[in-house]
């Protein structure tokens, strides 16, 4: 190889080495920012961080296991708390098949009477048990534990005194923000009869743990609709819709996640509406 030839390969060689040393630092700095950035997003994590919980609208969340949120002390439940008569208990025969038809139209409302009822179609889209939870029998769920004992009732709302009739056609009126069912026909009976049935060991003037609503505090301040916004994104839209629209169920008739307002939901009368009751 002539000295010349020689130089010449030297450079290269040292040329294609610096090319490798440069290409070398790229990848290590891309490495570096991937790594970075990897960390940042949570894909990778260090420690179990609360920041990096999903908060995705598609996932339907599961109500986590203790629903007590922190400061909140849970009331012990007395050995004596009202518990709804065994099924066991609703007799055979004519009777007994109005309690369990009651039962059902409370249940499956909106599939008998709802928009597209069976029966008929003159209430909104909701069930008396997406209020009433379990068909009226569990414990601060709106529980019908009381109801027949402590009627009739001087209404504070009409100034009459109001049957177990004149109650229930208010939840038909507002609630369901429908039409009363004819109340001498059987469906209106046979919800009374449920009623009664739920409550047939509740004596008058019993006082009841856990039934009905509990009474909210009024608020010292007004209701901060921003705030609610935040709280309904992060807490209810999953289930009740962007909107609060609620979400169909698969027959496109009834509702799987009943809808908070507008017209397949309650009315400004009904008590839902009420801060002090619930939403
Ligand atoms: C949108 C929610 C909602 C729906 C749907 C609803 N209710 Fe109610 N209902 C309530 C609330 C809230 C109260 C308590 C009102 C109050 O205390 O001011 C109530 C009260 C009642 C009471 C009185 C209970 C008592 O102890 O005095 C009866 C009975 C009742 N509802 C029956 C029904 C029936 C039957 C249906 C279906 C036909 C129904 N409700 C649908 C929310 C609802
Ligand atoms: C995991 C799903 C889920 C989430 C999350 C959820 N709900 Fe519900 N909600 C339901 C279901 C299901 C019912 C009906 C209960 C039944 O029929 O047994 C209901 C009923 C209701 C009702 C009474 C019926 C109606 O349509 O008005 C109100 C009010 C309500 N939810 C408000 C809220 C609010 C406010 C939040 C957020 C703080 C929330 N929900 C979060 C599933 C959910």
């Amino acid at each position: 190889m002539q000295p010349e030839e020689e130089r010449e390969l030297v450079k290269a060689v040292v040329k294609v080495s610096r090319y490798t040393v440069y290409i070398a630092l790229i990848a290590v700095a891309c490495i570096a920012i991937l790594v970075v950035s990897l960390f940042n997003n949570g894909a990778v994590s260090v420690a179990p961080s609360k920041a990096n919980k999903s908060t995705s609208v598609s996932s339907v969340p599961a109500p986590s296991s203790p629903a007590v949120p922190a400061g909140i002390t849970p009331k012990a439940m007395p050995p004596d708390a009202w518990k709804a008569p065994d099924e066991s208990t609703i007799p055979a025969g004519k009777a007994g098949d109005m309690i369990r038809y009651g039962k059902e139209l409370t249940t499956n409302t909106a599939k008998y009477l709802g928009p597209q009822g069976t029966v008929a179609q003159i209430t909104n889209g909701m069930n008396c048990q997406n209020c009433h939870l379990a068909g009226g029998t569990k414990l601060f769920g709106n529980d019908y534990a009381g109801f027949i004992a402590s009627y009739p009732k001087l209404s504070g709302r009409s100034g009459k005194v109001d049957s177990p009739a004149d109650r229930l056609a208010e939840c038909f009126d507002r609630s369901l923000a429908g039409k009363v069912p004819d109340t001498s026909k059987k469906e209106f009976q046979s919800i009374l009869a449920y009623m009664k049935w739920v409550g047939k060991d509740v004596k008058k003037g019993q006082k009841l743990f856990g039934s009905a609503t509990e009474k909210l505090s009024f608020m010292d301040h007004a209701a901060d609709p921003v705030k609610g916004k935040v709280v309904f994104v992060m807490k209810c839209q999953s289930c009740h819709g962007g909107n609060g629209e609620g979400i169909l169920a698969a027959d496109k008739k009834t509702y799987r996640y009943p809808p908070l307002w507008g017209k397949h939901s309650y009315n400004d009368g009904a008590g839902m509406y009420r801060l002090t009751n619930l939403a």
